[in-house]
């Protein structure tokens, strides 16, 4: 998996440190991304030992990992919420724990997931940390709302770019089979409003802003784990 950000150490000692919160019997929203993907490895070891869990995933990645891992799988309409959710983030704000979501394209399944969680632990790196957010907010639209989107975000000040492929020609397509516009807004003094507005919008089916939502934030240095919040 790509490393973004912080060293691989550090996103090793925070998803590990997550998964140390999870009971026998819990069921686990299990995140996406390189830091979660620590978490869902040391689960699947932790069932190994003999741990009884379930596991609801937020991505087709989170879920194959899942079962490499050896993590039983169920699903969020099976089972209503989730216990604890450990999911990573693109960056976070240290006084009010808000949250940018979206760089592997999955925080509309991330958010319906984390949201249902009893406790939501966010797992980072220090490079995610911000006083105030200013990541570009991942917005996954429907195909065809692309362009209104796009003029709705320049009407708040932002500005869209759809998000295209890596390894292809071609957009990024989500696995709710739409696309994403990353919107730049600056610095974004209040999440909570911006948050609302995108809601809103017609033709978004999810952003990533996650205000109020995590009970804490886990960050992993090369020597251990903070807890920020
Ligand atoms: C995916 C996400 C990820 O949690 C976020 O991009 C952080 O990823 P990483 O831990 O690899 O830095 O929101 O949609």
């Amino acid at each position: 998996m790509k490393q973004r950000g912080g060293s691989e150490e550090a996103k090793r000692n925070a998803g590990e440190r997550a998964a140390e919160f999870v009971d026998d019997g819990d069921v686990v929203g299990l995140g996406t991304g390189s830091t979660a993907a620590h978490a869902i490895r040391a689960l699947g070891r932790r069932v190994d030992a003999g741990l009884d869990v379930e596991g609801v995933p937020t991505s087709f990645q989170s879920r194959e990992l899942a079962r490499e891992a050896g993590v039983p799988l169920t699903t969020l309409d099976d089972v209503g919420n989730v216990d604890v959710a450990i999911d990573g983030a693109d960056q976070f704000a240290r006084e009010s724990g808000a949250l940018v979501k979206g760089g592997g394209a999955a925080h509309a399944r991330e958010k319906i997931v984390d949201a249902s969680a009893t406790r939501f632990v966010v797992v980072a790196d220090p490079s995610k940390a911000a006083d105030e957010l200013d990541h570009a907010v991942p917005v996954e639209v429907l195909p065809s709302a692309r362009r209104p989107v796009a003029a709705a975000v320049e009407a708040l000040d932002g500005e869209a770019t759809l998000r295209s492929a890596e390894r292809k020609d071609g957009p990024v397509v989500t696995d709710n089979g739409n696309l994403v516009l990353d919107c730049a807004f600056g610095s974004i003094a209040d999440p909570g409003a911006l948050a609302t507005d995108l809601s809103t919008t017609a033709g978004v089916v999810e952003h990533g802003l996650f205000v109020e939502l995590a009970d804490e934030v886990l960050v992993g240095t090369d020597e251990g784990v903070e807890r920020r919040r």
